[in-house]
């Protein structure tokens, strides 16, 4: 049972003697390792996945699968790579040539160079295995110096093989305002596929991160998994094939659909990187190896502070203007949140954008709206001493703008075809350098004449339809990746000017969350639905692949029927910002919400970069409860939500996890409504660790009230 729960997968040794000499390739993690096997043949093989292991026990390891499995030769299963040759032959094999490992602190880096003995064509296989924190980014370099280019029509970042008897897959599909639904099943025979071929938004529909675990469904603390997300803002698709052995192969990568891509001689096509990590701990630990690897690696200034901040969205929508704007910085300042973030509907002149019909493409303030422009509302906030951050669309356009009148061969549509909408708008070509140029100077003519831009929201509001670049002419199949180049190249620019501004990732809600926009970004809107209720579930669903100083939480007033309270309680699990009329506050409620921001301030140390622990799942009950534990366990944050909880509802006791069984803590409520106090019977009380996690905590005391919250700090004593 143990060898059943700890391999993932490996080969044993049925044929020593065939392989007594093989080279193996070992890349491990401070808890796992992935272990490579140079076959009798000179093919790699995957002989190992599973719990790191002494170096004699790798030894006895034969055999295995093709780690990069190629198509049209003797492999009958879906490929990682399938390229068809300047003579028309669409066979590949890739042999071993060498390989190389360095080591840099937390980073051990493997390349290994394959080539096919035949034609021209070299894959080296890149692995980064991060130490501390378990997870292993894998992807691959294609190169080939045939005459003319070479079709590729297959081209994964990683192909990973499993052995275990039973594969169980979640996944979080969704819809605008219904982001990250979490879904499990059993795998049977056959291929199951997730994948987005949406262009751009590509998250729309699905999320693009998984869990699989073998032998058996995983839970928060047990079971073994690995978590898996590609880095990429453009289409993706994982498949997960189990063969007639009950053998699977998860292959992960950009989805090739319409996307054959034509390799010149001497190109090198990158794939983009498959960030995974395998744990036997369960779907917490697996999180927490992704959110210690983002904060470090993978989210742009992960370990730096992020801004509260007011944004106009909910409480304006287009509708303001100056003085209206002058009196949300009073507002806001009355609130004590650092920044106040101009939404949509502050631009466009010929064109002026007063709702979603019309303005985009022309980022230049409306001068009737704002005829002082934004240098003068940069500066009266600062005159109120806070910040100002302001929203762009800029891979968009209205055909109600003058950029859709000056450029018609700047935009993504279909000749001898109707234009499609998304939201009345278009999406530009950005795979043509001129667009690339314009999309970072409405960045940087902006920061220009205003440096005192603090924020940005970086918003994409639609998918792609009808879509033809007139820059790729004969060459639309690169469309979907050159778009996504494109995307990646003005973020470059804009970083390389920019290092450290704010930028939040926002696509119509949550349909753009991936690792590969995010090491530019500091943060992403997952949802534009912001009822207490549902944020739970929203903000729990990405807290499985996102670090929490990653997810705007922001306090609106969707969800009327819950208290003020429920919803900022909610929004303080991420990170904390405002969307709402602050003078309709009661003064109750202003009192309430200024303590709160500064609650939150406190605590937010512990919240966005302590240890998760998830603990109670919504899915599983009518509440959820879930703490953060600070790295040295001297601190921790416990948020307790009731959901639809009837009156009877029989809840046990919570045992808390990942704290140090020998500290003393004080177990105190936070965050209370003016003239409540907490009925938590201990409240106030001083308990061991160890008491917390074995006896835990009664969080459900006297009558429980449907959509109420409590925030508990525990400190060491
Ligand atoms: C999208 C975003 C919202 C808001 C609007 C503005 O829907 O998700 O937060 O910025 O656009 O049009």
């Amino acid at each position: 049972m143990l060898t059943r729960l700890t391999v993932a997968f490996a080969f044993s040794c049925l044929s020593c003697h065939l392989f007594a000499q093989a080279q193996q390739i070992i890349i491990e993690t401070s808890q796992s390792a992935l272990v490579l096997t140079v076959g009798g043949n000179q093919r790699v093989l995957q002989s190992y996945l599973g719990r790191k292991l002494a170096p004699a026990a790798y030894a006895a390891l034969t055999g295995g699968r093709e780690v990069y499995l190629t198509a049209g030769m003797d492999n009958q299963f879906e490929p990682a790579i399938r390229l068809v040759h300047n003579d028309g032959n669409p066979s590949l094999e890739l042999k071993y040539v060498s390989h190389k490992t360095t080591r840099e602190h937390d980073l051990t880096q493997t390349d290994i160079v394959l080539k096919d003995p035949v034609y021209p064509v070299e894959v080296t296989l890149h692995y980064t295995a991060y130490q501390n924190s378990g997870v292993i980014k894998s992807w691959a370099d294609i190169l080939h110096r045939e005459k003319k280019p070479v079709m590729l029509t297959q081209y994964a970042s990683a192909l990973l093989h499993f052995n275990s008897e039973e594969y169980w897959l979640t996944q979080f599909h969704g819809d605008w305002a219904r982001e990250v639904n979490m879904v499990e099943e059993k795998l049977t025979n056959g291929i199951k596929t997730l994948e987005s071929k949406l262009g751009t938004r590509t998250n729309f529909y699905q999320t693009q991160a998984f869990f699989l675990s073998l032998n058996g469904k995983s839970s928060e603390t047990a079971g073994e998994l690995i978590a898996g997300t590609l880095a990429w803002t453009g289409n993706f698709q994982y498949t997960f094939e189990v063969d007639q052995r009950n053998g699977l192969r998860v292959r992960s990568g950009i989805n090739a659909y319409a996307s054959e891509y034509y390799l010149a001689p001497g190109e090198t096509f990158t794939t983009p990187a498959f960030i995974f990590t395998w744990t036997d701990q369960g779907k917490g630990q697996a999180s927490r190896n992704l959110h210690t690897w983002a904060r470090n690696f993978g989210v742009l200034d992960g370990k730096g502070p992020r801004l509260t901040l007011l944004n106009n969205w909910e409480a304006t929508h287009t509708s303001f203007n100056e003085t209206r704007l002058t009196e949300l910085f009073d507002e806001g300042k009355k609130l004590g949140i650092d920044l106040f973030l101009l939404d949509d509907g502050w631009f466009g002149n010929a064109f002026p954008r007063n709702d979603d019909k019309a303005g985009l493409g022309d980022w230049q303030e409306d001068k009737k709206k704002l005829p002082s422009g934004l240098g003068y509302l940069v500066k009266e906030a600062e005159k109120k001493s806070i910040k100002f951050g302001i929203w762009l669309e800029p891979e968009m356009v209205n055909p109600k703008s003058e950029l859709y009148q000056k450029h018609p061969e700047w935009i993504l549509k279909l000749p001898n075809r109707e234009e499609n909408y998304g939201r009345n708008q278009l999406v530009l070509d950005l795979v043509n350098p001129q667009v690339q140029d314009f999309v970072f100077a409405v960045v940087d003519d902006m920061m220009t004449k205003n440096p005192g831009i603090a924020f940005i929201k970086w918003d994409c509001n639609r998918s792609m339809t009808n879509a033809y670049s007139p820059y790729l002419k004969e060459k639309q199949s690169h469309l979907y990746i050159a778009y996504t180049q494109g995307l990646y190249k003005v973020m470059e620019r804009i970083r390389a000017k920019y290092p450290h501004l704010p930028i939040m990732l926002c696509a119509g809600g949550g349909g753009r969350t991936d690792y590969g926009a995010m090491k530019y970004f500091t943060e992403f809107w997952p949802s534009d639905n912001t009822d207490g209720l549902e944020r739970i579930f929203i903000q729990w669903g990405y807290s499985y692949f996102f670090p929490s100083n990653t997810i705007s939480a922001h306090v609106t007033s969707m969800g009327k029927l819950q208290s003020l309270k429920f919803r900022t309680d909610v929004a303080m699990m991420g990170k904390m910002g405002y969307d709402i009329r602050v003078n309709n506050f009661t003064p109750q409620e202003l009192q309430f919400s200024q303590e709160a921001v500064k609650t939150y301030k406190r605590i937010s140390e512990t919240v966005w970069f302590g240890n998760l622990y998830r603990l109670i799942s919504p899915y599983e009950e009518s509440r959820a409860v879930l703490m953060y534990v600070s790295e040295n366990k001297s601190k921790a944050i416990l948020f307790n939500y009731q959901l639809h909880t009837r009156r009877k509802d029989l809840f046990g006791r919570v045992q808390l996890q990942g704290l140090d069984p020998q500290k003393k803590y004080r177990f105190r409520e936070i965050n209370l409504f003016p003239d409540t106090k907490s009925i938590n019977p201990d409240n106030n009380k001083v308990l061991t660790g160890e008491y917390l996690m074995n006896i835990g905590l009664n969080l459900a005391p006297g009558r429980i009230a449907p959509l109420s919250s409590n925030i508990f700090e525990l400190t060491e004593e």
